[in-house]
């Protein structure tokens, strides 16, 4: 609309081009005051005019389009008011013309490497985990959705001196059965005795760090227990991303790269960016106001930046990335900054394509999450409680929904989910469960809610299961004179802007501008419900208002499925 309005008023003001003016026409705040706004302040400059006399004379001299039903100057503005009829039939014949309404071919050819989630062997998956999981599978699907293909690695911190310790504790005082038994918390366990027995005991350090540099060496002993290990914990991590349906295209963690650090070690070299400090080796970066980015310990042993180093080297190589996108929280920024700073310095131009994607903290609000053990918080924990309460207010609400344990599935994570992603990223995130569980407040339920509240609707008028060409056949039928209400035009406005929301949401790596439009899109389907009746005997009415809500209901469900949430028919 934006852009008709840019092209038809370029005719009348040949001192702006035609982006300029699309530029600067506003939405008003209100629908009284038309559906678009031309400002005129722009022009008094050139025009030498006050700009409210600028706005009038033009009015007067405008000859109204087709799609425009009147124009008016008010004050310094001059408001458009739309054709209604005319823009909800374009708008939802648009839609569902579309095969996938809001997908662009952007990202053609295009493949963005996403690492993301990345958990630590041997430690528990907690909610900072739970962050970066659910932030980057968002943007994972949104980028998907504008046609960039995107690859999905999951960097697993599996490699480092701690192993070293693990193997140590676990040589000492671990066992087979408690391992099995237990599992991730006996390894925690272990690794805590470590430490505290280490404070009075100079000698574990120094065996700890023995056995990770043998472990770099290939000692079959060492890495079989490790191997094990790993094992134990991707099967607990494994039942965390089913229940957030989370998948991933590469596992490949910190230690698919400890062969290569010699060689990322020998490139340094010469490139003459290698410098000995204390022992260690380091890429000094002080020219660029940061501390030097240490590469290996005194004893040649890799760390973490090094296997970092190798991993962007071998994901440009492997899968050509435009760009490769890292989700953590903001405490590894100087990490990152440091990473993609030496790569730069290596001579790689690609190094303009890492961008690092950082989050807040969690913290938990009122009442007690329950933790397995001191203050450990699982985020498996937090899900099944979620799962949980949501089945206790599904019992109350709705005692004889079919399918009950999938929908409190379903509601329950994707409340977690949506209260992760409803603000800006950067922001911290509570968890305060009778707000995020609020079927009535900004809740992925209450939208959840309103997906199945249309569905239910449909299923009155005998869509049990609405397809593409039911929707189309609506669409068609429909005689759009009945769409012309406040309402349902603010509801149609909503619907059209999703392409646009798509795109600035990757623009941005902000999930949330998806999350608030689901939002929106929500509550302007609520007030025209309200204000609607919907199942009518009339059968032109029916039909208009029927295609408006089944194209609602698609666009609810496909924006919260790019926040990985799920859309339940019924609630
Ligand atoms: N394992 C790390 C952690 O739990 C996150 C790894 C992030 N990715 C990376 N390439 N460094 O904090």
């Amino acid at each position: 609309m934006k852009t008709k309005i840019a092209e038809f008023l370029a005719d009348y003001i040949p001192s702006l081009s035609k982006e300029e003016i699309e530029q600067l026409i506003e939405t008003p705040p209100t629908q009284d005051m038309g559906d678009l706004a031309f400002p005129c302040f722009r022009l008094a400059k050139s025009y030498h005019k006050a700009p409210a006399m600028i706005a009038s004379e033009l009015t007067q001299s405008m000859q109204k389009p087709e799609f425009i039903s009147d124009i008016q100057a008010a004050g310094p503005y001059i408001n458009f008011y739309l054709n209604r009829a005319e823009y909800a039939g374009n708008t939802l014949k648009k839609i569902v013309s579309a095969d996938d309404y809001g997908h662009s071919d952007e990202g053609e050819g295009k493949t963005i490497c996403m690492d993301y989630s990345s958990p630590n062997i041997a430690k528990n998956f907690h909610v900072g985990h739970l962050r970066t999981t659910i932030i980057g599978n968002s943007i994972y699907k949104i980028f998907s959705k504008l046609g960039y293909k995107v690859v999905r690695i999951n960097h697993l911190g599996d490699w480092g001196t701690q192993f070293g310790k693990l193997i140590v504790a676990y040589k000492r005082w671990g066992s087979k059965e408690e391992v099995e038994k237990k599992g991730i918390q006996e390894l925690m366990d272990l690794y805590v005795r470590f430490h505290e027995e280490a404070e009075t005991d100079d000698t574990l350090n120094d065996e700890a760090r023995a056995a990770f540099a043998e472990m770099e060496h290939g000692n079959e002993e060492y890495l079989k227990i490790w191997e094990w290990f790993k094992e134990i914990s991707m099967k607990e991590f494994m039942r965390v991303y089913d229940m957030l349906d989370v998948q991933f295209d590469a596992f490949t963690g910190e230690s698919f790269y400890r062969n290569m650090t010699p060689e990322i070690l020998d490139m340094l070299r010469q490139d003459h960016l290698l410098v000995e400090s204390e022992g260690a080796l380091v890429v000094p970066l002080d020219e660029y106001d940061m501390p030097p980015c240490i590469v290996a310990k005194s004893d040649g042993s890799s760390i973490y930046a090094t296997r970092d180093l190798a991993a962007v080297l071998y994901r440009k190589k492997t899968y050509d990335f435009t760009k490769c996108l890292y989700v953590t929280g903001l405490e590894q920024k100087l990490h990152f900054k440091q990473i993609f700073k030496v790569i730069e310095l290596m001579g790689y131009d690609f190094a303009s394509g890492l961008v690092h994607v950082p989050y807040g903290l969690v913290s938990l609000k009122s009442g007690k999450i329950s933790s397995r053990k001191g203050n450990v918080i699982y985020a498996e924990d937090i899900l099944n409680e979620s799962i949980n309460k949501t089945k206790t207010i599904i019992s109350e609400k709705n005692p004889n929904l079919e399918n009950k344990d999938q929908v409190a599935h379903d509601v329950g994570i994707g409340a977690i989910i949506f209260n992760d992603l409803y603000n800006q990223r950067i922001k911290d995130v509570t968890f305060d469960w009778d707000k995020l569980l609020n079927f009535d407040g900004e809740t992925g339920p209450y939208v959840q809610y309103t997906h199945a509240r249309a569905a239910s609707v449909l299923r009155k008028a005998g869509y049990d299961e609405i397809t593409k060409d039911d929707i189309r056949a609506l669409v068609g039928k429909a005689d759009f004179n009945v769409l012309t209400d406040d309402a349902s035009i603010a509801l149609i406005k909503e619907l059209d802007r999703y392409p646009t929301v798509i795109k600035s949401a990757a623009e941005k790596y902000e999930p949330s501008v998806v999350a608030r439009y689901s939002m929106d899109v929500a509550h302007a389907f609520n007030t025209f419900y309200r204000d609607n009746q919907v199942i009518v005997d009339d059968d032109k009415v029916k039909t208009a208002r029927l295609a408006l809500v089944a194209v609602t209901k698609e666009i609810i469900k496909d924006s919260l499925s790019l926040l990985g949430i799920h859309s339940p028919e019924r609630m």
